[in-house]
């Protein structure tokens, strides 16, 4: 066991602390964490105290364009939660553990679900720029984990996967697509290391090995919640057709500006789901 780590379980401890004294709020029914372009969801949020990641002790500042930086504490859909608009990427040069860490802040303050969201390239042929995928299964090509080094206290060693995502969760996210008549693919979301985005060969490869989309994010958040017990559950907004099955070269400008249009179903189809947990 360690809590030495600058991103374990005490600092995690330390940080939950900092932010329940800046807030009145109870704990979260879940931590949320929003992807690229997808932090509009948080203008949702009610009753909210916005904490930018600088002052969340353990936090760097976020940069990369499209996300805040903020950890949100307040109420969505009438349910307390914890919200991330902004996360931490390993291609900025952050350790795996630290893009997971603040999962391990939103489980100390005592969120037993986890919500992931991503911006997301599209490989399946039946995808169009816009879908929303919730995401069944991950593959980590990131070549990276953020529970290698010592077992953190309450981790286990080797943690089960077999269920990543909740099957019942998930079952609940795609009746209230179906009741806000809001279409939902779903599929495999495959975490890559980036920064740049893929050649065609690669995504011909991802596909052969059972990718359905694709992106930078999201895979160390979702390992760190397992290995704390946490359900998770998450939605892939697919914001383009990945390199090769695009008719044109791939930017962040598209990927924002694709969140941008799919902004307004994305953040009531979360709403609901939360007010429902
Ligand atoms: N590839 C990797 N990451 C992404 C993409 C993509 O096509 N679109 C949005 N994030």
């Amino acid at each position: 066991m360690s809590d030495g780590a600058p991103y374990g379980t005490a600092a995690a401890q330390s940080a939950a602390v900092a932010i329940r004294a800046r807030t009145t709020a109870v704990a979260p029914v879940v931590g949320i964490v929003l992807g690229s372009g997808l932090g509009g969801l948080a203008r949702r949020i009610t009753n909210a105290v916005a904490i930018p990641f600088g002052e969340v002790p353990g936090f760097p500042q976020a940069t990369v364009v499209g996300h805040a930086g903020q950890l949100i504490c307040g109420l969505l859909g009438g349910r307390p939660v914890v919200a991330l608009a902004g996360r931490f990427h390993i291609y900025e040069g952050h350790d795996a553990a630290l893009a997971g860490f603040p999962v391990r802040v939103m489980h100390a303050l005592g969120a037993p679900v986890l919500f992931v969201s991503n911006a997301a390239g599209g490989i399946r042929r039946s995808f169009r720029a816009g879908d929303l995928m919730l995401i069944r299964d991950h593959l980590n090509l990131m070549f990276r984990n953020p529970l290698t080094g010592a077992v953190e206290t309450g981790d286990e060693r080797f943690p089960d996967m077999s269920a990543p995502y909740d099957v019942a969760l998930g079952d609940r996210i795609r009746e209230h697509a179906t009741a806000l008549g809001i279409p939902l693919q779903e599929g495999v979301y495959c975490g890559l290391l980036g920064p740049t985005y893929e050649t065609p060969a690669e995504v011909r490869m991802l596909a052969a090995l059972g990718a359905d989309a694709l992106g930078m994010s999201t895979v160390p958040e979702v390992i760190v919640a397992r290995a704390l017990g946490m359900r998770v559950a998450g939605i892939s907004c697919v914001t383009n057709l990945a390199s090769g099955i695009s008719p044109h070269a791939l930017s962040h400008a598209e990927v924002i500006e694709t969140t941008t249009l799919v902004a307004a179903r994305f953040e009531s189809l979360v709403e609901r789901l939360i007010a429902s947990l």
